[in-house]
């Protein structure tokens, strides 16, 4: 059955953001070797703008029309799969990043479980989210239930205590009106 994702898959690089993604970028601090995940990574839009020469960045997503749209662009590596059950080994990965997925995925406690699982001792994620607690993205979350997504959007200290509990470090940045970071720590 087609999902909402698939059915904006070939647009949906036109129309989200073309920032930088500075915050992102600043609270990864990412390494010049080493693997990236990009979890719930869509069409890589985000981590196509952290690759390079010694990092190998891997796009993991259950919709197989927006990993289609990863194909197009170099050393990218497309994997389908549900965040709850990675198909990868335990501290697999030096940096994962989450961003604009965690409220979409179908348990966000599996999921958080299952990356952690996977990031390497040493390594560090970052979940970008809309901040619930705020008012745009209330309406989102609104626009989303009309919609019939099934978003589940945890508040980031929500996202910080189930972290927490899974015996991580973390952390939780706030910069801006709509979306804030939780930072993990292995
Ligand atoms: C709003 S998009 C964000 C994509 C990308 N992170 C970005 O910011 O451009 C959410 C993505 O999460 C994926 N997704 C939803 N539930 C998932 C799950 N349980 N496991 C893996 N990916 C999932 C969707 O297919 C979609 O590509």
């Amino acid at each position: 059955m087609l999902d909402h994702f698939d059915i904006i898959a070939p647009i949906y690089d036109k129309i989200l953001d073309h920032s930088d993604h500075g915050t992102l970028r600043k609270l990864l601090q990412l390494p010049e070797n080493g693997l990236l995940l990009d979890a719930g990574g869509g069409t890589g839009r985000v981590s196509s703008k952290f690759q390079s020469a010694g990092l190998k960045v891997i796009i993991s997503d259950l919709s197989l029309k927006m990993l289609s749209q990863v194909d197009k662009k170099n050393s990218l590596i497309p994997v389908a799969a549900h965040a709850e059950c990675l198909p990868f080994a335990d501290n697999t990965f030096d940096r994962i990043v989450v961003v604009d997925a965690l409220h979409h995925f179908c348990s966000q406690q599996e999921s958080l479980a299952n990356l952690i699982r996977v990031l390497k001792p040493g390594g560090r994620m970052v979940i970008e989210e809309p901040d619930i607690r705020r008012l745009p993205a209330r309406l989102i979350a609104i626009a989303e239930k009309i919609l019939l997504m099934r978003s589940h959007f945890l508040s980031p200290p929500e996202i910080e205590k189930i972290l927490y509990e899974s015996g991580v470090k973390a952390f939780v940045e706030d910069e801006n009106d709509f979306a804030s970071w939780v930072v993990a720590e292995k």
